[in-house]
């Protein structure tokens, strides 16, 4: 088993992140807790959330702060990032990580629908830096790192409103890392592969799928959560303190 990075600036570091109840999200939450870090998360499916914190108090870390949330509420969610930052200080790591890749054909595509995948999939990261932002600024800087996808370069079939999201995210991470910057805040992209959640491998993976992935990649090995958790670390540490702006592409070199 290969050895990872254990980063001193992230202990008690306060850090949140979006959809952190299950997927690539629970692996971010526990690789942060696991680091020492404070750790508060939002998510809407309350079981899979308290059956997280319950592992990694289990485990020997401090018990992440659960916000059960809709992210489609904006108000209501900058009120639990604010109730976030009074438990555990000033938030300076933004983990954007919540969205749904639920499939549709352009024909189905109701202006209602378009509005709610927006929502699930783009709007609420923004509305959550403008929350933090300010917390950020007062203590001198903090790191934003936002979720895109691999889906709208390899042209995923029936994915067209998430993908319009996830292109979004990129032009939304580069605009605001130039008005942040000045006030020490980094905002950086992770461009996941195709990661083999549970939601993943019970939906999608079959061996014909397996096959063409192992064929598209140049390194043959599946990717799993934990490793866009440890990207998602060196990206909030001050390992990569002068890093901005940028798309990080984790998916085993299939782009
Ligand atoms: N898994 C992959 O292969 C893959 C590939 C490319 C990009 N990504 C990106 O990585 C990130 C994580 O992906 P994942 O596969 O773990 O996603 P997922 O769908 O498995 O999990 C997302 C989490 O967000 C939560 N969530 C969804 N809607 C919510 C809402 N309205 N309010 C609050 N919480 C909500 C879910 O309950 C879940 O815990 C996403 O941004 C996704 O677009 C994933």
């Amino acid at each position: 088993m290969p050895d990872f990075a254990i980063y001193p600036s992230l202990k008690g570091r306060s850090v949140f992140v979006s959809g952190g109840g299950s997927g690539i999200g629970a692996a971010i939450v526990k690789h942060f807790a696991a680091q020492g870090a404070r750790v508060a998360f939002a998510d809407i499916d309350e079981g899979a959330s308290l059956a997280l914190v319950q592992k990694i108090a289990a485990a020997g870390h401090a018990k992440p702060l659960f916000k059960l949330c809709d992210l489609r509420e904006i108000g209501a969610y900058q009120t639990a990032l604010a109730e976030v930052a009074a438990a555990h200080g000033p938030i300076t790591v933004l983990v954007n990580n919540a969205a749904h890749d639920d499939r549709h054909k352009l024909e189905d595509v109701t202006p209602a629908y378009w509005d709610e995948r927006i929502a699930v999939n783009l709007r609420h990261a923004y509305f959550a830096i403008q929350a933090v932002a300010p917390g950020m600024k007062r203590t001198g800087g903090g790191s934003i790192v936002n979720f895109s996808s691999v889906s709208y370069h390899v042209m995923t079939p029936n994915l067209s409103v998430y993908q319009a999201a996830k292109a979004a995210t990129i032009g939304m991470t580069r605009g605001l890392a130039r008005d942040l910057g000045p006030d020490g805040i980094r905002l950086n992209a992770i461009t996941p592969g195709w990661i083999m959640t549970q939601r993943q491998i019970d939906l999608w993976l079959t061996p014909e799928s397996e096959k063409a992935l192992m064929q598209a990649q140049c390194l043959k090995e599946k990717l799993y959560p934990p490793d866009i958790a440890r990207m998602a670390l060196w990206l909030a540490s001050d390992d990569s303190r002068l890093v901005t702006a940028q798309n990080f592409v984790v998916d085993g070199g299939r782009m």
